[in-house]
Parts: C-alpha cells; sequence; structure tokens
C-alpha cells in the first residue's frame, strides 16, 4: 500500500463492524483517523482489533512493520462528538436508524472544515433525508462501503438530491487514491447492489416456489454453467434470510411495488421458522450438511429410440452430441412414430415448444440450448410425459459423465429465467440512470461476487437471444416482472452493444 496524495484528516464515527473497518483502511493510507463512538468501550476495541488485523498482513508479509506502526499511530481515539478537532471528510457508520444518523449529522455539520465532506455509510437510508438535517445539504454524500471493508473493493458513491458535482468528484478521487472502486449511484432504494441482487436470488426463490427444482439443482446449473461461485441459495444462506428478506421488502416497495422485485410468498414462513441459513444451522441447506441428501430415483428407461431433434440455431449442436453419445438421429422433417423429440426452446417451455411444432408431448423432450453442454445437462418434459421417454434420454446425455438436471416443465428452463431477471434489472437501472453501464457490472462483480457483470453475461449468450428469451417468457406467463426492458429491446433490435450508454446524447 502506497500513501495517496490526497491524505487529510477523518472522522469516523461509529466504531462497529463497518467504522472499524472503514477507519483501518484510512489510516494504512495516510490519513490522520478520529474513531469516535457513543460507547467508548467500542473505539478502544475498535483499534485493538485494527491492530490485530494489521499484525496479520505484516505476519503475511503484505504490509511491512512500519507501516503498521505509522498506520496504528495516525489512529485517534476521541471520547465524544464534541470534542473531535477539525476534519476535512467525517464518515458516519451508526446503527440504521435515521433520526439517530440526522442527529449525527447535526453535531459534525457544527465542528466541519468549511470545505469538509460528511458521509453516511448507511446501506439503506435516502442521501437526501440524511442531508436535509444540515445547513449545507450540498456537501452531504453517501460512500456506501462493503463489509469488510478493507477487502470489499466497491464503494457505491451516492450523492444526495442538493450535492454538489464538486463534491461528488471530491468523495470519488479520495476513495480512488484508496485503491478502492468507486461507483456513483444515484439516491434510490437499495442504492445499486442491492437492487442488482434482487435477479439472483429472486427469481430462485420463484422457481422455487413453483416447484420447478430443488435448492441444490438451482445452484448445481448456475454454478456449472455461468461459473458462479455460490448458487443463488448458498448466497441466501450466507446472507441470512432474515437480511434478505427485508431488503426484498425495502426494494419492493421503496419501487412502488416494481413486480420485478416482487418477494415470494413462503419466504416469511421459513424466516419465522428460524430457517435463517448458516448462522441458524439450518436453511435451505443443513449446516453441518445432512449426509442422508436424495439420490435421484432409478426410473425404468426404454432401450433407447431414435431421437428427432428440433430444427433451429441449436441442431446442428444437439445432433452432434447426440451422435458422439451414440444415439441414432432422425434427419426427416417430422419425427417418427418410435422417436424421442428433442426440443431446445428459449423462453419457452416443453409443453409450448411441442404444441407449436405439433409434436406428441409425450414423447418430447426439452434441453436448454443455453446452458453449457460439457458441463451441465438440463432436461424437461411436459406434464404426462412417458416417464420411460425421460429417463432413456436422461441416461444417454449421462453416457460422458456430464451431470445432467431434471427439472419440471418451466418457461426458461432455469438459467434463462435467472439471466433474464438479472440483465433486465441492469437494464432498468441503465435506462433510469442509477448507474452507468460500466459501473453496473463492476459493482455485481465486486459487490456481489459474479463472475461477469449482467451486460457481459448478455454479450456472451447474445443480446438478441436474451431479448427473445424475455419477450416469450413475458408474452406465455402474462406476468409483467419478464416484460422486455426498453434498453434491452432497442439495444437487441439495433443490433447494437448492450452496454451502449446514450445519457451523453
Ligand atoms: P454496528 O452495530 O457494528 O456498529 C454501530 C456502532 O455505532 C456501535 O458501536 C454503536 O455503539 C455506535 N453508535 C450508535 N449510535 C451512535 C451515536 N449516536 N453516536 C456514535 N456512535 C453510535 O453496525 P455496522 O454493521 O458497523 O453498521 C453501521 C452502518 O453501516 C449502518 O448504517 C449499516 O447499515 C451500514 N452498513 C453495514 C454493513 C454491514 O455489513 N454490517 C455493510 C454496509 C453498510
Amino acid at each position: 500500500m502506497t500513501q495517496s496524495p490526497s491524505t487529510g484528516t477523518l472522522a469516523v464515527v461509529g466504531a462497529g463492524a463497518m467504522g472499524r473497518g472503514i477507519a483501518q483502511v484510512f489510516a494504512t493510507h495516510g490519513w490522520r483517523v478520529q474513531l469516535v463512538d457513543a460507547r467508548p468501550a467500542a473505539v478502544s476495541d475498535a483499534v485493538a482489533a485494527i491492530g490485530q488485523h494489521l499484525d496479520r498482513l505484516v505476519a503475511k508479509g503484505s504490509l511491512s512493520r512500519d507501516h503498521a506502526t505509522a498506520s496504528m499511530a495516525r489512529l485517534l481515539p476521541v471520547d465524544s462528538l464534541t470534542a473531535l478537532e477539525p476534519f476535512d471528510l467525517a464518515i458516519e457508520a451508526v446503527v440504521e436508524d435515521a433520526a439517530v444518523k440526522r442527529h449525527v449529522f447535526e453535531q459534525l455539520e457544527a465542528m466541519a472544515r468549511p470545505q469538509a465532506i460528511l458521509a453516511s455509510n448507511t446501506s439503506s437510508l435516502s442521501i437526501a433525508a440524511i442531508a436535509a438535517a444540515c445547513q449545507q445539504p450540498e456537501r452531504v454524500i453517501g460512500l456506501h462501503f462493503f463489509n469488510p471493508a478493507p477487502l470489499m473493493k466497491l464503494v457505491e458513491v451516492i450523492p444526495g438530491a442538493r450535492t454538489t458535482q464538486a463534491v461528488t468528484a471530491r468523495a470519488t478521487a479520495i476513495i480512488q487514491a484508496l485503491g478502492h472502486h468507486p461507483v456513483t449511484v444515484a439516491d434510490r432504494p437499495g442504492f445499486l447492489v442491492n437492487t442488482l441482487s434482487r435477479g439472483y436470488t429472486g427469481e430462485a426463490l420463484r422457481i422455487l416456489a413453483e416447484g420447478v427444482a430443488e435448492p441444490s439443482v438451482v445452484d448445481h446449473v448456475m454454478t456449472r454453467c455461468l461459473d458462479f461461485r455460490m448458487g443463488p441459495f448458498e448466497v441466501l444462506d450466507l446472507t441470512g434470510l432474515d437480511v434478505s428478506a427485508a431488503v426484498m421488502r425495502q426494494v419492493y416497495d421503496g419501487y412502488w411495488q416494481e413486480p420485478r422485485f416482487q418477494p415470494t410468498p413462503g419466504v416469511a414462513a421459513r424466516v419465522a421458522a428460524g430457517l435463517l441459513g448458516r448462522k441458524s444451522g439450518k436453511g435451505f441447506y443443513a449446516y453441518p450438511p445432512d449426509p442422508s441428501s436424495a439420490a435421484e430415483p432409478v426410473a425404468h428407461a426404454l432401450p433407447l429410440p431414435p431421437i428427432w431433434v428440433e430444427p433451429g440455431p441449436w441442431q446442428l449442436g444437439a445432433t452432434t452430441l447426440l451422435r458422439s453419445l451414440g444415439a441414432e438421429v432422425e434427419a426427416a422433417a417430422r419425427p417418427s412414430a418410435a422417436a424421442i423429440a428433442l426440443v431446445t426452446p428459449v423462453g419457452l417451455d416443453c409443453t409450448e415448444a411441442a404444441a407449436r411444432l405439433t409434436l406428441c408431448p409425450a414423447r418430447t423432450v426439452a434441453l436448454d440450448p443455453l446452458a453449457r453442454w460439457d458441463r451441465c445437462r438440463v432436461v424437461m418434459a411436459a406434464p404426462g410425459a412417458d416417464p420411460a421417454i425421460g429417463a432413456a434420454f436422461a441416461n444417454l446425455l449421462r453416457r460422458d459423465g456430464v451431470p445432467v438436471c431434471r427439472i419440471r416443465d418451466s418457461a426458461g428452463f432455469i438459467l434463462q429465467r435467472l439471466v433474464v431477471m438479472m440483465v433486465q434489472i441492469a437494464c432498468d437501472a441503465a435506462q433510469s440512470r442509477l448507474a452507468a453501464p460500466a459501473d453496473i457490472d463492476r459493482a455485481a462483480m465486486l459487490g456481489l461476487g459474479y463472475p461477469q457483470g449482467p451486460f457481459a453475461i448478455a454479450r456472451d449468450l447474445g443480446i438478441t437471444t436474451v431479448y427473445d428469451a424475455a419477450y416469450r417468457l413475458f408474452a406465455l406467463t402474462g406476468e409483467a416482472r419478464y416484460r422486455p426492458s426498453p434498453w434491452l429491446r432497442r439495444r437487441a433490435r439495433l443490433s447494437l452493444p448492450i452496454d451502449l450508454d446514450d445519457s451523453a446524447d
């Protein structure tokens, strides 16, 4: 870590989990850091915790002893808010209570240097509402660090309605000089990261509520096919369902019941039952894991019939795969009476795909064309399908050792639904100027740990394909949560890059 050119004196108010992490980041980058808390013991605990953390970094060789000693010397415990020395920047990290925060800002403003910036680390309260407690709301801003602040490099920089551009620019430069990554975000409910995260977990909960697949199957598909480090249900168990449920409600209500954010019935009951995740020992999974996890029942399978493949963009790839597994593939325009019909729908379920091609639904199977076939094969069939047909097809797909996930009929399978929701929420965010497209992808990667941002995922799968999936999902279900975003539609229809930003036009 090098000393940044933009250093000064900082006041951190609130020495809990966030305040101490923020204090450490600034102290190690050359800032004098005054640390104050309503509970004086919290300050001494924080200084001790920062000291231990820096010692560990020295032991690992990632910080010199001299740098650690100098950083500790820059930490200045202060007894009360009124005892603070003049400062250039204050960051408030007290309890998430609007009245308490507003009172802290009133007191801070009375002591701040004329050019000082007053920042809040709030994760959910409006910056404009906090700033309204001040005589000069134009110098109040949100600086939303993530936990733990030294490791999580993303910071949402949130100007309130009256914050000046100069204050936003200075705050952004300060964050950059710390080696963190600022993203500018509008002052809206959930800011950016908590809004983006609704797509991944929200649609997964929908899939569970519809009885399409179990949590382990959903997680398996997303980690294998799109390289997510954790599946959505693993994320919910890690975060705690009580915490996630509060964010779901906040974002849904904050956006006036926007259907894309609609919470799923059943979550409240799980919270009430204490199925919170890791912290309560049981959530969607058991901690430690339950050894008696059920294996898929072995269904009686037919000797493998010939397979007919739906014409279209995936016909050649599917035919090649099936032949490589030893299947006989029919080349005629229609399947023979003995054949299994394979469809590869985007945004449709197996029922609809079979009906549109007037195929026999009992002998039709659907394979998700967007899930990577070399890693995981996701298969579904219409209600009333012949179980022996489904079993024979799944057995064929397993022949080269690639896992097969069988789910109930679902428009958009699993991956397509999650991608449609993630991409469309990102598109809405760009369209409504919540944040710039590049910042949206950066926030998803740094704040949520996604392997790629939603725009990059859409680019890889094909923008037109994602748009088609959204369009058909909406048409088939009639649910407003899937309605195509105007941002996505225009870019797909005009063959433009999905992250094309027209805000400067
Ligand atoms: P915490 O409970 O660990 O610490 C809050 C501290 O504020 C306590 O030490 C408390 O004694 C002190 N405090 C309460 N009222 C005070 C007052 N009037 N004056 C001075 N000190 C006061 O809370 P945590 O987790 O550090 O959260 C702080 C803020 O950061 C909240 O606004 C929270 O929403 C936000 N945040 C929390 C994240 C997290 O993962 N914990 C992530 C990002 C933001």
